[in-house]
């Protein structure tokens, strides 16, 4: 499958490039953003009600689960964390309290140790270079008994995409995901006090290929590392792509999109 061989080290990814589509995204980013509101919630039923000091939102977005974490820990300092100035933007319009928003890359944390509470992180995982380094990172800014709560896709994600386009030529118009069993294998030397991995498929369903391009432009998650942009031109590709797309049509007549979608729930 898509998934990465942890042996070969870090990913080379163009961060400039990945916070370019992002920041780009960023004032529409929630009106494409159902699939990542749903995760979010999903991942935000699994949080206490204890009385978290401070608070981290990795890959925050926009912000719309940094309000919520400040509605549901009112007496917590939360930390805005993101790749791209536009997004953090966003947030900073929401004019949330005891908030700080900080740019910054997930490979790179700047975080003290033995710091955050609670790190809350949903659907950004997925742009690190090199998971097993910034999971360790994570654990290290947590403190004794603190809790990681993360959503992140595993391979298999957008797997419709990837053989449609194979159709097309042959150069990766999709990132790859790592497999379950990679992620596994990157939390287990972690030793965390307790560990709770849960996964889920989510099924979306669009119009034409258009559309599914446009929902990955729409939240920014079109950058393709090492590679040329998701971008259509012309109707022969176009319609070169549609047929590809044939074998993933479902009984509705829509494309139908993947999402292999991983829940990890630690304490340290
Ligand atoms: C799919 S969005 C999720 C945003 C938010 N967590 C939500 O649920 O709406 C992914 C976010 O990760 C950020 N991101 C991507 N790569 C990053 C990196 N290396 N370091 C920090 N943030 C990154 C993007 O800028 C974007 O805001």
């Amino acid at each position: 499958m898509n998934s990465r061989i942890i042996t070969n080290g870090p990913l080379d990814i163009n961060k400039q490039a990945v916070e370019a589509s992002f920041s780009k995204a960023a004032e529409h980013y929630d009106q494409f953003a159902q699939l990542q509101r749903d995760i979010g919630l999903q991942l935000f039923k699994q949080l206490s009600a204890d009385k978290p000091a401070n608070i981290l939102d990795l890959g925050c977005g926009t912000g719309y689960f940094s309000e919520k974490l400040a509605d549901f820990y009112p007496h917590s300092s939360l930390t805005c964390f993101d790749l791209s100035s536009a997004m953090l933007e966003q947030v900073k319009q929401k004019n949330l309290v005891q908030v700080t928003c900080q740019q910054g890359d997930i490979d790179k944390q700047p975080f003290p140790k033995n710091f955050f509470d609670l790190i809350f992180s949903n659907l950004v995982v997925q742009w690190s270079a090199d998971l097993g380094c910034c999971l360790q990172q994570l654990k290290e800014s947590l403190t004794t008994g603190g809790k990681l709560h993360i959503s992140t896709l595993l391979d298999g994600s957008l797997h419709e995409l990837t053989q449609a386009w194979k159709s097309v030529d042959s150069h990766p118009h999709t990132n790859s995901f790592l497999s379950l069993a990679v992620i596994e294998e990157l939390l287990a030397p972690l030793a965390f006090q307790s560990l709770k991995i849960t996964t889920e498929t989510r099924t979306l369903e669009y119009d034409n290929v258009i559309e599914v391009m446009r929902a990955l432009k729409g939240i920014g998650a079109n950058h393709v590392h090492g590679h040329q942009r998701l971008k259509l031109q012309g109707r022969q590709l176009i319609n070169q792509l549609e047929q590809g797309y044939s074998p993933f049509v479902n009984d509705n007549g829509l494309l139908n999109l993947t999402y292999q979608v991983c829940y990890i729930e630690a304490v340290k």
